[in-house]
């Protein structure tokens, strides 16, 4: 057949493209493409090659990973560590059983080890009279990379293991992984000490384990899950795979408790869908799930192709993070001003859904994504979280980058932007910004606030627009006949959006008050402050340091809270609200708080007291609601400091935490137990 030779050009440049990534993932561990693209390129030649029969014995596809990394010893895998084949739907999952079970001549229902498709790195350890005397990677297959020093500082691996009869020789592989928690917590050191953050787990495993030093290792908490034997000598191993996990972990070793022995396809199919459904909730990131025939003889009847076992699938799950590009990059005005930048992308499918545009929060994010517009991005959704730019693939052949630019002016009202804090900016214009204004009515309306149904962010901004709404008080006011002359909006519509505008006059305190946007007053301050003042009147006139008395309200929150209530205009708002019938039930003071006006903050004494014992000075603080801490951290609300303080009283001065002396105290004891 002759090939076309845009074919035959596609083909060289896709195998090059394979080369450059698996020189980037395994050896030099700096993948540029998620793992879900690489697939799709692999995928691509692999279709390729078999329409035009184009297949060569130096292909990517013929190999099963990349190369190894030369600082290391190089070690040779007696028996080679295969790769998996996937499917992604129960379809194709039934059809693996259909080929199980027409190669084994018997339709009979077949037993599986379903287990979670931990991402991380794949290990070979190799223990020599029970003792650990090799760790080694899994390389392209068949060589690897000698990491024993580094896998040896992996707490969950056992250096000797617990049995009295040790086998001359086993091999056990499994998969090493960083836990969602200690990625969470490398993170959050990196970010104190300002050095580089970690995109995601399973490269930050690869690269701990790459290092030349293991102290270096050893600052990352890596885990291990085994999950199959390689090589052993002097041993008798049972026949099932779920008999011989539980001979592992009876030796020491690392089981997932995630793995579970099935019968059918039906079965696995449901295990699948389970542990989707549970995967943020899992410890560890993973990929998919991988079905194995649990029994051991059944396995070898079936043997292996060239790159991957035919008695093993993995079921993949959507990837959670994939490349696109950034198409540009567009500044939006909130409801209080905050201008924030937002990038158009290119529409990509990640973790479930489409995303075409994300959140790039303020400057300062896109200074350390070193973002320009026409990048390409990695983009990542896990879970029910908010999709994220997690880092910027640096290409040599990139074009057309655009640097982003804060603009000058506001984008919707083109009043100057000011500052906001260390790294926000605002505009300066305030409520008469129509951005402002239109984001305002919106959480106003919005389910959790008023819960005006029908009121969406789309109508908002034609009322707006046309003029026909200026606040949220002018909700009340709007008339059926205008309404359903608006595009879109038959009678019917209108009818029902005055109906839901009506019955949301019947609202509660808490809601009210969120619904006002108040800067910091989500729904549980709200909460809070309904339940301690038990009346608006009372919260427009409470000074900053009564709103301080109630629960997780701080000295910024109350700052804000004052701004709002000293403003007229907020005052007239709430009035015509009132005035248009806005309503709600009265509200129980809970009398607790008021009688524990230090309920929420943390106190510490620190220094001599003079005129207090210090017991006495704790009793009377809880009393009054407060903790007592014996360390300053950054949740001290205020530290009592008497003559001698030393340590404590420094580290209050250095994260900025409010000190008083005695006689303040003393003072403060007095105003609050009248
Ligand atoms: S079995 C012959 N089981 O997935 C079968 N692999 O794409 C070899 N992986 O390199 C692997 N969890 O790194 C197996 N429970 C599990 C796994 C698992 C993660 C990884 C492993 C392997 C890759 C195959």
């Amino acid at each position: 057949m002759a090939v076309p030779d845009k074919i035959t050009q596609e083909v060289s440049e896709l195998r090059a493209q394979i080369e450059t990534h698996n020189r980037l993932y395994h050896a030099l561990d700096s993948p540029e493409i998620p793992d879900a693209d690489y697939d799709v390129l692999v995928a691509r030649l692999e279709l390729l090659e078999d329409q035009y029969d184009l297949l060569i014995p130096s292909s990517p596809t013929q190999r099963i990973g990349g190369e190894a990394l030369s600082q290391f010893t190089q070690l040779t895998h007696v028996m080679p560590m295969l790769s998996l084949d996937k499917v992604s739907n129960e379809k194709d999952l039934a059809d693996f059983e259909l080929r199980l079970q027409k190669r084994l001549g018997d339709d009979g229902e077949l037993e599986y080890s379903c287990e979670p498709k931990v991402d991380g790195v794949a290990v070979s350890l190799l223990y020599r009279g029970g003792v650990l005397q090799r760790g080694a990677t899994r390389g392209d297959g068949v060589t690897g990379e000698d990491i024993t020093h580094n896998v040896k500082t992996i707490p969950s691996i056992p250096l000797q293991l617990e049995i009295a009869a040790a086998p001359a020789l086993i091999e056990i592989r499994g998969e090493i992984f960083l836990g969602k928690k200690g990625f969470a917590r490398l993170n959050r050191r990196a970010e104190e000490e300002g050095s580089k953050i970690f995109v995601n787990p399973r490269n930050t495993a690869a690269g701990a384990l790459r290092q030349l030093d293991p102290r270096h290792t050893a600052r990352v908490p890596l885990q291990m899950y085994c999950y199959s034997v390689g090589i052993f000598e002097g041993l008798a191993l049972p026949d099932q795979l779920g008999e011989i996990f539980k001979l592992l972990a009876s030796w020491g070793l690392p089981v997932n408790p995630d793995i579970s022995t099935r019968v059918g396809i039906e079965a696995c199919q449901t295990y699948c869908t389970e542990l989707l459904a549970r995967r943020d909730s899992l410890e560890y990131e993973i990929d998919g799930a991988v079905i194995k025939i649990d029994n051991l003889v059944t396995q070898r009847r079936l043997g292996s192709n060239a790159r991957t076992p035919r008695w093993a699938m993995a079921f993949k799950f959507p990837a959670e993070e994939k490349t696109t590009r950034v198409l540009d990059v567009e500044f939006q005005v909130g409801r209080t001003g905050t201008i924030t930048p937002v990038a158009r992308l290119e529409p990509v499918f990640v973790g479930g859904v489409t995303v075409s545009n994300t959140t790039l929060h303020n400057m300062d994010e896109i200074e350390r994504l070193g973002l320009s517009i026409g990048d390409t991005v990695i983009v990542r959704r896990a879970g029910d979280v908010i999709p994220k730019i997690v880092k910027v693939v640096r290409s040599r052949s990139q074009k057309n980058r655009k640097k982003i630019r804060l603009p000058e002016a506001c984008p919707a009202c083109g009043s100057a932007i000011e500052k906001d804090g260390e790294v926000f900016y605002k505009c300066s214009a305030g409520i008469i910004c129509p951005a402002q204004r239109k984001e305002s009515i919106k959480h106003f309306a919005s389910r959790t606030a008023m819960d005006i149904e029908g009121l969406g962010s789309k109508l908002v901004e034609q009322l707006v627009d046309e003029g026909m709404i200026g606040n949220v008080a002018d909700i009340f006011l709007l008339g059926i006949e205008r309404l359903a002359d608006l595009e879109r909006m038959g009678n019917k519509s209108a009818d029902n959006l005055i109906a839901a505008i009506d019955k949301s006059k019947q609202t509660t305190l808490p809601r009210f008050l969120f619904a006002l946007g108040i800067r910091e007053v989500g729904a549980a301050t709200a909460q809070q402050l309904a339940m301690y003042y038990g009346d608006i009147g009372q919260i427009a006139a409470a000074d900053a340091e009564s709103l301080e008395r109630v629960p997780d309200i701080g000295p910024i929150v109350a700052a804000h809270i004052r701004t709002f209530f000293e403003n007229p205009e907020n005052l007239a708002l709430i009035k015509a609200l009132q005035d248009y019938g806005v309503r709600w039930p009265e509200i129980a003071v809970d009398a607790n708080a008021q009688a524990r006006p230090l309920l929420g903050k943390t106190y510490v004494l620190t220094g001599t007291l003079q005129q207090m014992p210090r017991d006495e000075a704790k009793r009377r603080l809880l009393a009054l609601g407060a903790k007592v801490a014996g360390s300053v951290s950054k949740n001290t609300d205020c530290v009592v400091a008497g003559p001698g303080a030393g340590s404590k009283l420094m580290k209050a001065e250095a994260l900025a935490i409010k000190v008083i002396d005695e006689g303040e105290f003393l003072a403060l004891l007095d105003a609050l137990s009248q």
